[in-house]
């Protein structure tokens, strides 16, 4: 009681809360249980002694070696054939050369004192290296981590057969230099492969430089010169809509709104009121954009700003828009597979893809309220999906994984559908809507008809509670030549994530960004 009442002054001079143990009574510990205490206490205390000892004697010996290494230096030998720079892709037409090469170091393995493994990335590729002798004895060659940037001369060798090395070659370096270091331990350190998500997230401009990481994103930059060929192959011409809009597209409920100069103006939805415009000069049109949406939910299908690929045609009726949707999967599909490197990536990360076989699965929308009924797919209150309802992810995802090939859902109620979209002939309840969907990703692709007529998108403005007055650019297409015409908007991120089997969005993002995430 009194080391109590001590130890409680103690803390209130120090302005502490007293704890909640020193509060409590206990009770005399147990001889037995005393002893084992202590012996368990003394051990610790051993291993802690030897521990530090160990520490010392590792620095000492780190800073006699560093000591040594400070006397080795290393110069090119100027009888040496001059060396010709090369990146680490043109490899196999300077077999047998003098070369250098710059790049950062992807992994380092120090065998012995006399030689040393590093395979460099210059992101063109890797490359094993092998340093031998006093290459490896400098104060750099002690001191080298994984991701510092590395200056390499020397011979490219073919590896004998049997030995493995990317490229099938080795450089069997004579001299280098440090470039820029990187801290012990390099960016495994700070990041890897099992480290939580959001530490991913805050250190993906390091995760980035990892094989996995890299390669969906290197298949992105294929996927993104495939679309684009697509597009020049069928006659479109590129647009460039912007990015700060007065008008909303898709609904105002995931709209960024922001201050422009004064006045209100939101970071834009879809380019495709913009690309309508472009009809009449231009034929038809493409662009590549982001869009930005204020999406409340983490999904792995959503975030808050994509790379959207929008469309648009003019005198094509619905069924040409289906075959459009279709044709242009297909071939982006098969161009990505003819380039080598394409081939080989979706292998290397999707070894089980298919090339989806024309034509696709055609089904209304009401055929899919069926399905979830037949296949009694419900709600969580158990009721079942009844015509009219936006079918959500969950059971849109169901259906389509069951079904195991793409789906052209179409023909949507107008009540669920954005106030543009042109209505079903015969059936004013339905729109000339579709969108495709896809086996473990669900919707890659939206696009529809747009109304036409004056009256009606008048009418439709209405409807939505929208003011005519900032979309005035946009009606004035039903007022000088307006003509039948649809486009559609596929997300970039979703079609690599089913190109590439990557669970998440996120993967599929340079830098993603959604609630809670805009850094880095
Ligand atoms: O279905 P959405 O909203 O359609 C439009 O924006 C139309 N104006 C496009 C057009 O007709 N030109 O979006 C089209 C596609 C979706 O199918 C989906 O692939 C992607 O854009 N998308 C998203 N991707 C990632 N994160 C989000 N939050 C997305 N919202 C839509
Ligand atoms: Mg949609």
């Amino acid at each position: 009681e009194q080391f109590v009442a001590v130890e409680q002054r103690i803390l209130q001079e120090q302005h502490c809360l007293p704890s909640l143990l020193l509060t409590q009574k206990f009770e005399p510990i147990a001889k037995s249980q005393l002893k084992k205490v202590t012996k368990l206490w003394k051990d610790d205390q051993k291993k802690q002694v030897a521990r530090r000892k160990k520490e010392d004697e590792d620095a000492a010996k780190r800073a006699a070696a560093l000591e040594e290494a400070a006397k080795v230096s290393i110069t090119e030998d100027p009888s040496l054939p001059a060396a010709s720079l090369m990146k680490i892709l043109e490899g196999v037409q300077h077999r047998d050369k003098r070369i250098k090469v710059n790049g950062w170091v992807h992994r380092l393995r120090r065998q012995g004192k006399n030689m040393m493994f590093v395979v460099l990335r210059d992101g063109t590729g890797f490359l094993q290296c092998v340093l031998t002798d006093l290459l490896c004895q400098t104060v750099d060659a002690l001191t080298l981590s994984t991701e510092a940037t590395v200056c390499l001369y020397g011979t490219l060798m073919q590896v004998p057969e049997g030995k493995q090395a990317p490229g099938g070659h080795e450089l069997q370096v004579d001299y280098w230099q440090v470039v820029g270091s990187s801290p012990a331990g390099g960016a495994d350190a700070q990041i890897n492969k099992d480290a939580h998500p959001d530490v991913q997230l805050d250190k993906r401009h390091l995760l980035i430089r990892g094989e996995n990481s890299s390669k969906v994103l290197k298949l992105r930059s294929l996927l993104m010169k495939a679309f684009t060929d697509h597009y020049f192959s069928r006659g479109y011409q590129w647009m460039s809509p912007p990015a700060l809009v007065q008008t909303q597209c898709e609904g105002g409920s995931t709209l960024f709104d922001l201050n422009f100069f004064g006045e209100k103006a939101y970071l834009t939805q879809s380019s495709q009121l913009y690309l309508e415009t472009c009809l009449p000069s231009f034929g038809d049109v493409f662009c590549i954009e982001q869009s930005y949406r204020a999406e409340q939910s983490r999904t792995r299908r959503h975030v808050a700003c994509y790379t959207h690929i929008e469309a648009e045609c003019a005198f094509i009726d619905f069924s040409q828009l289906l075959d459009k949707i279709e044709d242009l999967v297909c071939d982006v599909v098969e161009r990505v597979l003819a380039n080598p490197e394409g081939a080989q990536m979706v292998k290397d990360l999707n070894p089980e893809f298919v090339t989806p076989t024309r034509p696709f699965k055609r089904m209304k929308y009401s055929e899919a309220i069926q399905y979830l009924e037949d296949n009694d797919i419900r709600k969580d209150d158990g009721s079942l999906y009844t015509f009219g309802e936006d079918i959500p992810e969950m059971p849109e995802r169901k259906m389509t994984d069951a079904i195991g090939c793409p789906i052209l859902l179409h023909s949507f109620p107008a009540s669920i559908k954005a106030f543009y979209m042109q209505k079903l002939p015969g059936d004013s309840r339905l729109t000339e809507s579709v969108d495709l969907l896809m086996p473990s990703v669900g919707e890659i692709v939206g696009g529809s008809m747009r109304m036409d007529n004056y009256e009606e998108l008048m009418e439709a403005y209405k409807r939505e509670g929208l003011d005519p007055k900032p979309y005035y650019w946009y009606t004035d297409q039903r007022v000088y030549g307006s003509a039948p015409h649809g486009g559609y908007g596929l997300g970039l991120e979703r079609f690599l994530c089913w190109l590439s089997n990557t669970h998440h969005i996120r993967d599929a993002c340079l830098y993603p960004r959604f609630v809670g995430r805009c850094t880095p």
